[in-house]
């Protein structure tokens, strides 16, 4: 849906619309090599961009879905499905988005912690996605959990890079995701480490967002949900993850912005899908933002499954993505 005049804030609600979310269908070569060897298909190009073709053909998926995240690759193919890229998602009035940070990079000193690359030329690299037809990006930083981790540099640079990205994409009329990924499930952490760490890191993400002067009313947050370490997640009730997740929020993301698109994060399917359930229900009426979603795995790994690279499985493949889909847009007004 590439329409000049819709604003910022427009394309941003339209994204968390009631019922609807995102697609992350944004993974790079490399993530989406594991993906495929994990269900023994050979990730070339036409078999990356097969899989993505079943899902955004999928009938009736924009009642689910609101817009996709692509990665550099799928925009720049000419055809989904033998449609144009851009009629395909015009037809559906699905936004088109795309992942622009460039990865992650280690320096020196500062041990296992990463640091995103990608905002050099990214003005120009816009303008030319907003010309195949993108009206929204994401930006993912990244950060580990553990002993002195995230460090202050980290949550620093990530905050400030962030910020740079989100004020660059507004200034190229489009609409940016901001995604600071903590890390929650890996580690032996509690739950309430992971609430301090991800109040610590949008505490001074909103701040540098700010200082940049981006408008919140024309982005998103792409927020992790309060989780403990795997080892606690069993023991650990629906109910905690939604408070304790809600209670962060409340407490660092200002009511301007539409909504928060969470990640699943390393979820499996029925876990993203009730944990945002439960928020929904515990909050209904209650919040100055959407609820809503913006999986990767949660969505596709089932009807990635079903598929595993054959034909006769495609008709298949494609009930099973669109049953997680329905299952996660129900989650959105608080059906498990
Ligand atoms: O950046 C992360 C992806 O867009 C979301 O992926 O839901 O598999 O964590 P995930």
């Amino acid at each position: 849906m590439n329409n000049p005049q819709l604003s910022l804030s427009t394309v941003a609600n339209q994204l968390v619309a009631p019922s609807k979310g995102i697609l992350a269908a944004d993974e790079s070569t490399g993530t989406m090599t594991k993906r495929l060897d994990a269900i023994h298909v050979e990730s070339t190009l036409e078999n990356r961009n097969k899989w993505r073709e079943i899902m955004m053909t999928s009938t009736g998926v924009e009642s689910y879905i609101s817009g996709v995240i692509l990665y550099d690759e799928t925009l720049r193919t000419p055809t989904l499905g033998g449609v144009k890229l851009q009629d395909l998602f015009q037809s559906k009035k699905i936004h088109i988005g795309i992942k622009v940070d460039g990865g992650t990079v280690k320096l020196p000193g500062l041990g296992e912690e990463v640091f995103i690359q990608g905002l050099d030329k990214l003005g120009k690299r816009l303008l030319e996605y907003k010309e195949l037809g993108a009206t929204f990006t994401k930006w993912r930083a990244v950060y580990s959990v553990g002993e002195n981790m995230p460090s202050d540099a980290v949550i620093t640079g990530n905050s400030i890079a962030l910020a740079q990205y989100a004020a660059l994409v507004q200034e190229a009329g489009l609409v940016p995701i901001v995604e600071p990924e903590i890390l929650v499930l890996t580690g032996s952490h509690t739950i309430e480490t992971s609430k301090e760490i991800t109040k610590k890191v949008l505490t001074d993400v909103f701040r540098w967002l700010k200082e940049f002067k981006v408008d919140l009313k024309g982005m998103l947050l792409k927020p992790n949900m309060v989780l403990p370490g795997k080892e606690h997640l069993a023991m650990t009730s629906a109910d905690d993850i939604a408070k304790f997740t809600v209670e962060t929020l409340l407490a660092t993301v200002p009511p301007e912005v539409p909504g928060m698109v969470f990640l699943s994060g390393g979820l499996n399917p029925d876990q993203s899908t009730e944990y945002l359930a439960k928020m929904n229900q515990l909050y209904a009426g209650k919040l100055p933002w959407q609820l809503s979603y913006s999986y990767g795995r949660a969505l596709q790994q089932e009807g990635l499954q079903a598929w595993s690279g054959k034909q006769e499985n495609v008709t298949t493949a494609q009930k099973v993505f669109l049953d997680r889909a329905k299952k996660v847009s129900q989650a959105r007004s608080g059906k498990i």
